[in-house]
């Protein structure tokens, strides 16, 4: 059963698993102000742990997926309140970084327009990105005498090359969503009359995945990136046997059973049968 919530600068829709997160200032171009901020801290720590978002998918109302920070309403306005920049850039890194790069289940940012400066933190925060071919992407921050700061620098070295991240950061040279695929920065750029569709598409394969193993497997593999061999080895083992600890559907003994027994399921071919 779909429901709809509105807030002030943010709509959330829950579809049959899926929650669409809609940034909702398309008249400033999805720009975040502290209010926005606040609101999407609330909605994605609601978020967390409801059972009836399955997949989290992200994007902008109008056509901007976001225009980066509200330069009069964060950046100017806070100019001479300093108690009220700290807690506006604390609630802006934690949602867009600390809990949505955490959030413990599959997360897709879905690109319909203009992506600039700090989207980008929430845009590489997500685990996956599809995009509008004619998106425009770009870090416009050297153009008006800031720099990719917050934590827009170091999100630009999870998924970029080197050569790409100083490129653009340094130039402000804008691309399209063919270019941000080629670069890595997305998943896949798709004609934009077909970008919902896909994203979707995309979205409902996580529906039949066990929600536990999804959960640890996103964890693990983002836990283990600044790990050691030896560290990240013990980390996995100590995961492993947390997810079975937690998994209640207990898909471990499910899929070995399916397969080895029942001979119904190949764990190289698709996914095992959950319980209804
Ligand atoms: N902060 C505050 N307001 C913003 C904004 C931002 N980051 N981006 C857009 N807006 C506002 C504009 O001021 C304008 O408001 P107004 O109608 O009250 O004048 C409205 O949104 C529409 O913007 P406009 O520039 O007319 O739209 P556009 O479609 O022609 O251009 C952009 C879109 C994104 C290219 C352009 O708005 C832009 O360059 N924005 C700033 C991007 C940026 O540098 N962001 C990084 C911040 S970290």
């Amino acid at each position: 059963m779909a429901s709809t919530t509105t807030y002030k600068n943010v709509i959330v829709e829950k579809d049959s698993g899926l929650t669409w997160v809609t940034l909702n200032r398309p008249d400033k171009r999805n720009a975040m102000s502290p209010a926005l901020d606040q609101e999407m801290l609330d909605v994605i720590l609601s978020l967390e742990g409801d059972p009836e978002t399955r997949v989290l998918i992200l994007t902008g109302a109008g056509e901007a997926f976001c225009a980066g920070m509200d330069l009069k309403l964060y950046f100017r306005a806070l100019e001479n309140k300093p108690a009220e920049r700290i807690r506006a850039e604390w609630v802006t890194h934690q949602w867009r970084w600390y809990r949505l790069w955490n959030f413990p289940k599959p997360t897709i940012a879905m690109v319909n327009g203009y992506c600039m400066g700090g989207a980008f933190t929430q845009l590489i925060a997500c685990d996956f990105a599809f995009a509008a071919e004619d998106a425009k992407f770009g870090l416009s921050e050297v153009n008006w005498g800031i720099l990719p700061g917050g934590l827009v620098s170091k999100a630009l070295h999870v998924t970029l090359g080197y050569r790409d991240a100083m490129y653009y950061s340094l130039t402000g040279e804008s691309f399209d969503g063919k270019k941000a695929e080629e670069i890595k920065l997305i998943t896949k750029a798709v004609p934009a009359s077909e970008l919902r569709a896909v994203t979707t598409e995309f979205a409902k394969r996580f529906l039949k995945l066990n929600p536990e193993t999804l959960r640890g497997t996103k964890q693990g593999l983002k836990a283990v990136r600044d790990m050691d061999i030896g560290q990240a080895h013990e980390y996995l083992m100590a995961k492993s046997n947390e997810l079975r600890a937690r998994d209640t559907e207990n898909g471990y003994s499910q899929g070995i059973k399916q397969f080895i027994d029942d001979k119904t399921f190949k764990p190289g071919l698709g996914a095992y049968k959950r319980p209804e």
